[in-house]
């Protein structure tokens, strides 16, 4: 038994604010941000719109290309940092407004390396013979987690959402999936806060350590992706497509260089996205299914790594 990815959909909010747009709120250049990220601009969510709303637009694009209904769902995992509410998990939110009720439905909370979390649990569940049809979502408003006066946090993210449907498969698909976590990291990207009693405990907004997140980021990219390779006895110049979660176009430049891959081989959509945490890679998946960059029999390499610290890569065949 397998799984595969049958089906993949994206949603961004309407509204883009570019660098342009901070550089008159804050003491930032366009120039600055460019240099140092790659990013030029990123879409936020308007005022009452939630994960589950960006989530159930993307999910309803993947649903449509994989041609299967709500009602074929037996699973639906939402990754998130920011879910609609404390609890219920917005998996349950999703399925509700997607008319899928009666399936298993959770949220994995993974900071950024959610959506290869998600992908992986997904894909054991398949393996198990425990369901056949599973929706995968990442879906943030990060924007809500932002000090819009600290230069040094507010420049990098943005919020959207993408979706993948997982189905049982005679062949891969999925190859295979490493995940890993160091939790005496968990200070250099946190959001500290907490509610407790009616009142915010601590920060709620993003505090960064962002040199040391760049040195583990690149650190473990390229240690997982080698452990990928290894497990599906492939090398990296087998790889058509590397989707590493898009943090910084310069993380993306170490990670290619590391696996001896030219940035022609990377999809890429930071520039236009910024770090939409564990929405990323299923946003740049959908676009280069889409864009038809990504064709059949294709390795592409999928690799999270964010909060936790946590990180992860799954490695598919198209
Ligand atoms: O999903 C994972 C999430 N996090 C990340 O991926 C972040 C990973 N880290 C990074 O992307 C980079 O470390 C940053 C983009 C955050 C920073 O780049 P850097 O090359 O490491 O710059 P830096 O932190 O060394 O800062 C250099 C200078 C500082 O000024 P001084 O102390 O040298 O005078 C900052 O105050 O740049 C200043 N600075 C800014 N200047 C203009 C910080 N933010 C800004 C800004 N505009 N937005």
């Amino acid at each position: 038994m397998h799984a595969r990815i049958v089906g993949t959909g994206a949603c961004l909010p309407e509204r883009v604010v570019t660098n342009e747009d901070l550089q008159a709120t804050i003491d930032t250049t366009d120039e600055w941000i460019v240099a140092r990220t790659g990013i030029r601009q990123r879409h936020i969510a308007a005022d009452g719109q939630y994960a589950s709303d960006l989530a159930l637009s993307a999910s309803r694009r993947a649903l449509e290309a994989a041609g299967i209904t709500p009602a074929e769902l037996d699973l639906i995992i939402v990754a998130t940092t920011t879910p609609d509410m404390t609890f219920p998990g917005t998996a349950c939110i999703l399925q509700e407004k997607l008319g899928a009720n009666g399936c298993a439905a959770f949220d994995v909370q993974a900071v950024c390396s959610g959506f290869v979390y998600a992908l992986t649990t997904a894909d054991m569940f398949i393996r198990a013979g425990q369901v056949k049809t599973v929706l995968v979502v990442g879906t943030e408003v990060f924007s809500r987690l932002l000090d819009w006066t600290d230069r040094s946090t507010c420049v990098l993210f943005g919020d959207g959402a993408g979706a993948v449907v997982v189905r049982a498969a005679d062949r891969p698909g999925i190859l295979a999936s490493r995940l890993h976590a160091d939790g005496s990291l968990v200070d250099i990207l946190s959001v500290p806060g907490s509610v407790c009693g009616g009142a915010i405990v601590g920060s709620p907004f993003v505090k960064m350590d962002g040199g040391a997140v760049f040195k583990a980021a690149v650190r473990v990219l390229a240690e997982v992706a080698e452990e990928v390779l290894e497990a599906a006895k492939l090398r990296s110049s087998d790889v058509n497509w590397l989707i590493p979660h898009q943090a910084n176009v310069r993380i993306l430049e170490a990670t290619a260089k590391r696996l001896g891959l030219g940035m022609d081989r990377v999809v890429s959509t930071v520039a236009r996205h910024g770090n939409t945490s564990a929405a990323s890679i299923p946003l740049a998946l959908d676009e280069a299914v889409r864009d038809g960059r990504i064709r059949s029999g294709q390795h592409v390499l999928l690799e999270g790594v964010g909060g936790g610290f946590t990180w992860g890569a799954v490695l598919l065949r198209w």
